[in-house]
């Protein structure tokens, strides 16, 4: 059967996810606010909607025929837009909202761990009053990390001892208008992604994947979506050994089996700590940037997933090429805290040379390519080192024409890798 896939959201990870369903044997359309210039030219169609409204994806997608969609963002997951798709007879590729809670709630998302004894989980109590929640920092022998309940693009954690002293957490607390906060246990070392792919109770796992949330080099500066990330040619990365990979990968395969009725991608975001693997979050969907490293040297069909998953059948066994690749975003300046949008950029695509570009949350209009406020577009260098790799992105961004973005030109450098090593060997008392 000629499969029709209907792809939701606009960015740098649904480019990713756009190329790689670019070359199977399917007709590709897809939706998102802005019209992310990478993924129309690989589409049928582009749909220009606002993705969190189910009736409008839905209608979308019976108006283009669709046979399947994948949803990329959380947020689309968390209106239940993969509800609407799959009333509609269309097998959505991610969670329905109830399921998304797992992210979108990180309340639940700690309890669900602690209900079904899923390791990895840290100390943590959950808040509706906030000036109890200042109390508890009060009287907590040990540092802290403040996390709103909801969603807050990755921006709305204060980790006290590391970004904020007790005080100002509590000030934070107070100032802003959060329902529900989780205050857990700080978590000390280098962290990593893994995602699986989860459909009919079974998981496939990717390899690790190191991100870099602050916004500048060095690790210094506000907690950003993910200024890029780099993986190795092994599972695993630099940092850890291939038995800490697979104590992840027990973590996600515990969850799936508590998770019943799972599909989409399952994101463990872990971190690597003398104690162990610990669980700082899951995410109901692809890492952005962390999808930008994985799909482009998974060699199984990406196509072959999502079919086999709507399917019923057994999810096929997945290959990656033995490859490195470093990841790096160009975001416009003021990025997170005050970005500067609605600029016109230059992206020269030739001069990306050996690596791959992916346009983020651009919007391409008659004129041309303009900035939005949140990240613009990554290159991708994949080679047989990280080294490698990292050059590739670098000469890929100093000829792409910067137009004003900012990047960080650490991510992936042997120092930056180095230090992450140095690091955790530390803690080990190496
Ligand atoms: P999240 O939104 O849960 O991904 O959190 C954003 C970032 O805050 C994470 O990537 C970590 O760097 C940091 N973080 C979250 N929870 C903890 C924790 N328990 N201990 C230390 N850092 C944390
Ligand atoms: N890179 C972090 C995220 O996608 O949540």
């Amino acid at each position: 059967m000629d499969e029709t896939v209907l792809l939701v959201g606009g960015g740098g990870r649904e480019h990713a996810i756009a190329r790689s369903l670019a070359d199977s044997e399917a007709s590709l359309y897809a939706c998102a606010g802005n019209r992310n210039p990478g993924i129309a030219r690989l589409a049928e169609g582009f749909g220009t909607l606002e993705t969190t409204n189910p009736t409008a994806v839905r209608s979308y997608a019976e108006e283009v025929d669709a046979t399947l969609a994948i949803v990329g963002p959380e947020a689309p997951l968390a209106a239940g837009v993969a509800d609407a798709l799959d009333d509609a007879g269309v097998y959505a590729f991610g969670p329905q909202e109830a399921e998304a809670r797992i992210e979108t709630d990180k309340a639940f998302q700690r309890r669900f761990m602690q209900q079904h004894d899923i390791p990895g989980c840290p100390d943590f109590e959950t808040f509706d009053d906030m000036e109890a929640a200042c109390e508890y920092i009060d009287e907590y022998d040990g540092d802290l990390a403040v996390k709103p309940a909801g969603l807050t693009g990755g921006k709305g954690v204060r980790v006290i001892g590391d970004q904020v002293t007790a005080e100002e957490a509590k000030e934070y607390i107070r100032e802003s208008d959060y329902d529900r906060i989780v205050l857990e246990e700080r978590l000390v070392g280098e962290e990593f992604t893994v995602q699986a792919f989860v459909a009919n109770g079974q998981l496939r796992v990717t390899p690790a994947v190191q991100d870099h949330k602050r916004a500048y080099e060095g690790d210094e500066g506000p907690n950003t979506g993910g200024m890029g990330s780099y993986s190795d040619a092994t599972l695993a990365l630099p940092f850890m050994t291939e038995d800490e990979y697979m104590d992840a990968v027990d973590v996600l395969r515990e969850t799936v089996t508590s998770l019943e009725g799972y599909k989409g991608v399952l994101y463990g975001q872990f971190m690597l700590t003398v104690d162990g693997v610990k669980v700082v979050e899951f995410n109901a969907r692809f890492g952005d940037p962390e999808a930008m490293n994985t799909l482009p040297v998974m060699q199984t069909e990406l196509l072959d997933v999502l079919v086999a998953a709507r399917e019923d059948d057994s999810l096929p066994k997945l290959t990656f090429g033995r490859q490195a690749t470093v990841c790096k975003y160009a975001v416009p300046d003021g990025y997170p805290t005050d970005p500067e949008g609605g600029a016109r950029v230059e992206i020269d695509e030739d001069s990306a040379g050996e690596a791959l570009l992916f346009y983020a949350s651009v919007d391409e209009r008659d004129d041309g390519i303009y900035t939005t406020t949140s990240r613009s577009f990554a290159v991708v260098g994949v080679a047989e080192s990280v080294t490698d790799a990292e050059e590739i992105a670098e000469d890929a961004l100093a000829a792409a024409g910067e137009s004003g973005l900012r990047v960080r030109h650490d991510i992936g450098t042997p120092d930056l890798v180095q230090q992450r090593i140095d690091h955790m060997a530390e803690l080990r008392g190496e």
